[in-house]
């Protein structure tokens, strides 16, 4: 560790992760491990500021433990860990709070949409984008691969680095976002975005007969077998390049133009594709799950390796600010 740089992000335990959360985030932060050192946490504090379901909580959070370590994440080298472990994030939340203007708040997203919506807003939704700002700069992170819906958040983050940075002197490493432009946006069900908020989400732990089920219900056009089809208008396809190699995407385009292929094969070839690279990750899921104990090992040892880096950084803080 140390040498590379180093690059973390969050996931919200609400909910079950998703196809669009694989894509979007955890398949590239998994790829990452070989080229960055790499911190990803569950954003429990986060979570609070919508659930109040403490079992749910709990459970969600090893839920994703169990999927990182299905999907092959080196626990060793790098750190899995609670967001809530780190108790020191929420200190640097109250100090970040203090230089954090009111109208950048008022601005986020999430605030705005809450707003629109007519939504109760409590005090820990208008203050998720410091708590966020904390997580990241806690560990001097380097990179942080987020999904689209993330970037103002990111944006936030830089600029009240370096505010802090020039009001105080330099404390903060600047991050960069690292947005997954070809996948950023999967189709779920219905050809809309996949968000759980649509409800059109394909589960990524799912069992085999529930992808099968999802995928032949994706939404296409009417065109018969015989009629060429467009291969860049289609949810089909559009998943498809998600779990195949480039040669393959070809191949499938050439066929999809040149007509004589009903979607139902499109859909079949998906399928196939996707469940070739979800089928392991899934039977380990399974056995990992049940296995409290190696999840609260990998948990631990998450803990110790960011909380390590998370007292460093907030006693630099402090003795910046004077206290
Ligand atoms: N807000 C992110 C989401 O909803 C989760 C998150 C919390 C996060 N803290 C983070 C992501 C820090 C990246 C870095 O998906």
């Amino acid at each position: 560790m140390g040498a590379k740089p180093r690059s973390l992000s969050g996931i919200k335990p609400t909910g079950t992760p998703h196809l669009g959360n694989y894509l979007g985030m955890i398949k590239p932060a998994i790829q990452m491990q070989q080229t960055h050192e790499t911190f990803y946490f569950i954003a429990d504090y986060h979570a609070l500021t919508s659930t109040h379901d403490p079992n749910q909580l709990r459970e969600n959070a090893y839920d994703l433990t169990a999927i990182f370590a299905a999907l092959g994440m080196d626990f060793e080298n790098h750190a899995f860990f609670r967001q809530s472990d780190i108790p020191e994030v929420t200190e640097l939340t109250w100090i970040l709070s203090c230089i954090t203007p009111k109208g950048l708040m008022e601005r986020a997203h999430a605030f705005k949409d809450a707003i629109s919506k007519k939504q109760e807003v409590n005090m820990g939704l208008f203050s998720y984008p410091v708590l966020m700002a904390c997580d990241i700069l806690i560990y001097d992170s380097n990179f942080v691969p987020v999904g689209q819906d993330q970037r103002q958040h990111l944006e936030i983050t830089r600029d009240l680095a370096i505010r802090f940075n020039h009001l105080f002197g330099e404390a903060f490493v600047i991050p960069e976002a690292i947005i997954q432009k070809d996948v950023a946006t999967i189709p779920g069900l219905d050809g809309r975005k996949m968000s759980k908020s649509y409800g059109n989400v394909v589960p990524l732990m799912a069992p085999e007969k529930q992808f099968r089920k999802a995928i032949m219900k994706i939404t296409t056009d009417s065109k018969t077998v015989e009629e060429p089809k467009d291969p860049d208008t289609c949810n089909v396809f559009a998943l498809y390049k998600c779990f195949s190699t480039e040669t393959d995407q070809k191949e499938l385009a050439s066929r999809y133009r040149a007509g004589g292929m009903g979607y139902g094969e499109a859909k079949q070839l998906c399928f196939e594709a996707l469940n070739a690279e979800l089928r392991e990750p899934r039977e380990n899921y399974q056995n990992i799950r049940k296995d409290l104990p190696q999840l609260d090992g990998i948990l631990e040892s998450g803990r110790d390796k960011a909380r390590a880096i998370a007292m460093q950084v907030t006693e630099r803080v402090r003795a910046k600010v004077g206290l």
